[in-house]
């Protein structure tokens, strides 16, 4: 079953246009890399479906219903309640909060206590760095400890589809070890992940299906492996 899907997407920044007539067809359930060199459009394409950027042209459509057009964007609260998470590049936190008080500010639309505690003592016995700092305000983390959390703040919403822009980027290969272990439970309980990812090694394996960016438009080529990736992104 088609999840998001995208026709013919054009947009930009002002009036630079950075994506081009881009198509894509996301089933549920499936893990998706995205592949491209730098500057080729990739976190664009993820701020478009999060509805950050207009759509200048075409249609951003979730399980069937239109999210964006160039008349139409329907606000981030809302692609939230349906069930879209993004995570970007750069972690937003809430600075002056603990790590504990941000894992309940991304779960303050569930009422339920009970579960919202579970679901974040669940959280914090994976990732035991974050556990051992629960009272820490957020600014005092480091950069893989803020990317753990900013993680950690979408697992507890239990999201249909996950956008993630680099997850693996700048982390230790302990704390790799620890992302990749929570796709691998995202992708158990069903969640659709779309990931961005420079390191490909990685997650060759676990995606589905390996789709590339070149200069916002997408290839037709098929990146099956690592030889034809590292071809396309020369
Ligand atoms: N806020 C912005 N204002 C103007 N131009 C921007 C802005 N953000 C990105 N761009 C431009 O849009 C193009 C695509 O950028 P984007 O961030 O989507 O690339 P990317 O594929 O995610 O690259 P990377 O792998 O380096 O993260 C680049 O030319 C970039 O300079
Ligand atoms: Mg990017």
């Amino acid at each position: 079953m088609s999840l998001l899907k995208l026709q013919h997407i054009e947009t930009g920044y002002d009036k630079k246009q950075v994506l081009f007539d881009v198509s894509l067809d996301i089933q549920q359930g499936k893990i998706v890399l995205l592949v491209g060199s730098n500057g080729s459009g990739k976190s664009t394409l993820f701020k478009t479906v999060y509805g950050l950027l207009d759509v200048w042209n075409g249609t951003v459509e979730f399980d069937n219903q239109t999210l964006h057009t160039s008349t139409k964007k329907t606000q981030t609260s809302k692609l939230i309640d349906k069930g879209i998470m993004y995570i970007p590049q750069k972690n937003e936190l809430y600075e002056d909060m603990s790590v504990l008080e941000n894992l309940k500010m991304s779960l303050l639309h569930l009422n339920n206590k009970q579960e919202s505690t579970q679901r974040i003592n669940e959280v914090l016995e994976q990732m035991p760095v974050l556990k051992d700092k629960r009272n820490q305000t957020a600014d005092r983390l480091s950069g893989g400890e803020r990317k753990l959390l900013s993680l950690g703040m979408v697992i507890v919403n239990k999201p249909k589809i996950l956008l993630y822009d680099e997850p693996l980027a700048g982390l230790s290969s302990k704390n790799i070890d620890i992302v990749l272990q929570w796709l691998q439970i995202l992708k158990e309980n069903g969640t659709t992940l779309v990931l961005i990812e420079h390191r490909i090694k990685e997650l060759i394996n676990f995606a589905d299906k390996i789709i590339g960016l070149k200069l916002g438009t997408l290839t037709t080529e098929n990146l099956n492996d690592l030889e034809t990736i590292k071809r396309f992104l020369v």
